[in-house]
């Protein structure tokens, strides 16, 4: 039969690619474009020298923006309050659209090279299930005899010069990187200790925020329904104001500025922990600036359930539950709580940090006068003293049966 192979040029899925027309299928290779940095036309080149029948090279970079990124962003995703999901919300794009490929090709046969042991497995195949559960998936990393004859890079590299796969002449980096619009994930190879720190060049978005510009930058923010629409230089009246535009024009001035690197460990669905680098200089950005928002705009109760929300949507995105109904469910509650989130944000990027200087919005609930230790507002003070004392009621008695206990 035919297999869709989610291809990336690569040592591992080059061989993959001959390895599965050795076993009798006959190939299609698919890439997604979700603003990596790749030459494509060279994969595409590579990909049909290896006897891809076709090759498809999907441009995701929209979608992964306003279908996938701004999602999160309205949810302030960070999982385990840390990790922008970067990679995890990429996978269920590019599973969508390799979907959509195989049907075009009439083909239910899938086929990655994500290993046995890691998230995105789990990522790629749940959703294209989810998508048509008449999929079937070849995981050649999960194939004890592939596993066998390929223990390490080395019979990697012999099975490529047998086949004359050709290797890129480049070193290949001591770790595992993934690139998309979002961020670059690195793991594995040295990173694989905690304890190691991080080559300095390693990092290809961010500058190092030591050696990052004196002068910070300013930027103006706008945000409608809980997602950027206008970014604007304060200091050269630059403006962009279409999703891809502003995005990758935030990565770019954040990245300058040494903002969105991180260094982590997390839990994996499957069980085990991973250490990860990560680079998201515009997610960082859009994050910081969008929690700022909505303490201005949100109803205090609202915000904490939508709080609760969001570390469901953390985990269901991170476990490649993107296409669940549960995500669907929260996805949903969570762009209804985002209706006043509508205004604009000042931020200031100065070495590695993003500084929140100003907001203001016309659905703000921040009520000047209210707050105002100069008038009264419509607020008598009297009133506190019994609010006061009622909410002691509990507290005393607490104290009384500590007492009793002493
Ligand atoms: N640990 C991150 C995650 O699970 C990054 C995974 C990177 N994937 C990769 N194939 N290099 O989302
Ligand atoms: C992999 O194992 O293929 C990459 C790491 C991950 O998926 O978590």
């Amino acid at each position: 039969g035919t297999a869709v192979l989610a291809y990336s040029g690569g040592l591992d899925t080059s061989c993959i690619l001959v390895w599965l027309q050795e076993q009798g299928y006959e190939v299609i290779a698919f890439m997604a474009n979700v603003g990596q940095e790749e030459d494509f036309e060279a994969a595409r080149k590579k990909a049909l020298k290896l006897g891809a029948k076709k090759m498809y090279i999907a441009d995701c970079k929209t979608e992964f923006v306003e279908n996938f990124i701004w999602p999160a962003v309205q949810a302030n995703a960070r999982y385990e309050d840390r990790y922008p999901l970067g990679t995890a919300l990429a996978r269920p794009c590019i599973a969508r659209n390799m979907v959509e490929t195989a049907r075009k090709e009439s083909c239910t046969t899938i086929a990655h090279g994500a290993t046995g042991k890691g998230n995105d497995q789990i990522r790629f195949e749940l959703s294209c299930y989810a998508l048509n559960p008449e999929i079937r998936v070849v995981a050649p990393w999960r194939n004890p005899e592939f596993v066998k004859n390929f223990p390490g890079r080395g019979e990697l590299l012999d099975y490529a010069a047998a086949r004359n796969i050709p290797v890129s002449a480049s070193k290949k980096n001591p770790w595992s990187m993934d690139y998309n619009l979002m961020h670059i994930s690195y793991e594995g190879g040295m990173l694989e200790n905690p304890a190691n720190k991080p080559l300095p060049d390693m990092y290809r978005t961010t500058c190092d925020p030591e050696k990052a510009p004196d002068t910070p930058v300013y930027l103006t923010i706008e945000f409608k329904r809980g997602v950027p629409v206008k970014v604007t230089n304060v200091d050269d009246g630059h403006v962009e104001d279409s999703p891809l535009a502003l995005f990758t024009y935030l990565n770019k001035v954040a990245g300058a500025h040494g903002v969105g690197r991180i260094d982590i460990v997390e839990n994996r669905f499957i069980g085990m922990k991973s250490r990860g680098v990560y680079e998201t200089p515009a997610g960082t950005v859009l994050l910081a600036a969008h929690e700022d928002l909505e303490l201005l705009t949100m109803d205090r109760e609202v915000r904490k359930v939508k709080q609760a929300l969001s570390v469901q949507f953390c985990t269901q995105v991170y476990n490649g539950m993107w296409y669940s109904p549960e995500c669907e469910y929260v996805r949903h509650c969570i762009d209804k709580s985002q209706e006043n989130v509508q205004g604009k944000v000042n931020v200031k990027l100065y070495k590695g940090n993003v500084y929140i200087t100003g907001r203001e919005s016309d659905y703000s609930l921040y009520n000047e006068e209210l707050v105002s230790m100069d008038v009264t507002g419509n607020y008598e003070p009297h009133d506190a003293e019994g609010f006061i004392k009622i909410n002691a009621v509990r507290l005393k008695e607490h104290k009384r049966l500590k007492k009793a206990f002493q």
